[in-house]
């Protein structure tokens, strides 16, 4: 016996982007006035960042999601009717049952779509976009809402100031279509789980904790391999390239990541700098910024690198919507 497949376009790509920041913004100072015993001078050079944005206490994964999800709908001039799949790439939800896809859906005005979260660490926005992309291609979606939310604010160690200082709150969304030609690069994706326990979420204390130094050297030393490979398969040459969106976990790595692949048209997500990480986020929120901005003309290749917990890594090249 043989099973019928659906057939799909002859190509996907992202329609429209969106994002959403809390207005609570919280400066290095900030940090320093509330007890870390860490400076601003010190942060600046060893991570980047000079503020991030934390959700107030009822702000939820779900809010910002919504929010995020309902400009990039706008953004893409798709109406919710014809979504047929969401996806939510988080890792900050308050309990692991139930997902937040299926109520994001639902206060977006979207009917019974297909619905599920991604966990992926900060990689998990590549792993859903591409999920949709698959799904779009294959003609199981008419239309999928991507989403990644993060609030990372609920899981920090205030007396733990290498991690304390580094994590935000925020969300980024794409929507992606069918299109007449292909608007998604094949992905480069894989893992380390010999270091599964390098990135975590203590067990007992339900803080986040990481190695810095372990996760800084594989992300420096193995993620450029991988960005080229994605190039290469993309068939899109690296002077081409014009927009480099890398998580955003430290503005050393993202700097050291853009002079080993070379990218010399390509302009850098630096969202580090203003948002700090926000895990799954980083990636949309700092494309949907730069497009916001004027930074990416539309149907510019942008390479997508998302790396993180797990150790799990994605990279990707798409057309700018
Ligand atoms: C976390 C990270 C910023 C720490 O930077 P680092 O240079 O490795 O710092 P270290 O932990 O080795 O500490 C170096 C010194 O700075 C100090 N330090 C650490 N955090 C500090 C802070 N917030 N303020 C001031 N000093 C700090 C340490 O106490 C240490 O001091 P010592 O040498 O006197 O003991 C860095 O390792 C990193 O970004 N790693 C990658 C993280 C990542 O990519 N994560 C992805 C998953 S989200």
């Amino acid at each position: 016996m043989t099973l019928s497949l659906t057939t799909g376009p002859a190509g996907t790509r992202i329609l429209g982007l969106g994002h959403y920041r809390p207005t609570n913004v919280v400066t290095n100072h900030d940090l320093i006035a509330r007890g870390v015993d860490t400076d601003d001078a010190w942060i600046k050079s060893r991570v980047g960042i000079a503020e991030r944005r934390w959700a107030d206490p009822d702000e939820t994964v779900v809010d910002m999601a919504e929010q995020a999800g309902s400009k990039a709908l706008a953004a893409s001039g798709v109406s919710p009717e014809d979504v047929d799949l969401v996806i939510v790439a988080t890792c900050t939800m308050p309990t692991p049952v139930p997902g937040a896809a299926p109520n994001v859906a639902t206060r977006l005005g979207i009917d019974s779509p297909g619905a599920y979260d991604v966990n992926s660490g900060c990689s998990g926005f590549v792993y859903a976009v591409n999920a949709a992309s698959a799904a779009v291609l294959t003609g199981q979606a008419r239309h999928a809402l991507v989403i990644a939310s993060e609030r990372f604010s609920g899981w920090l160690d205030m007396a733990d100031r290498s991690t304390c200082i580094i994590l935000g709150d925020g969300a980024g969304a794409a929507v992606v279509g069918p299109s007449d030609s292909p608007g998604f690069g094949p992905v480069v994706w894989g893992s380390d789980g010999a270091q599964y326990d390098t990135v975590t979420i203590d067990e007992q204390s339900r803080f986040f904790r990481q190695e810095g130094q372990a996760v800084y050297r594989w992300a420096t030393g193995e993620m450029a391999p991988v960005a080229l490979e994605a190039c290469e398969r993309a068939g899109v040459a690296i002077e081409d390239i014009a927009a480099f969106v890398p998580h955003q976990a430290n503005l050393r790595i993202i700097d050291a990541l853009a002079r080993r692949i070379g990218l010399p048209n390509a302009v850098v997500a630096r969202d580090i700098e203003t948002s700090g990480n926000t895990s799954a986020a980083t990636i949309p929120l700092a494309l949907s910024r730069m497009v916001e901005r004027g930074e990416v003309p539309s149907g510019a290749p942008v390479l997508l690198l998302g790396f993180g917990a797990g150790l799990a890594f994605a990279g990707q090249v798409v057309l700018a919507p």
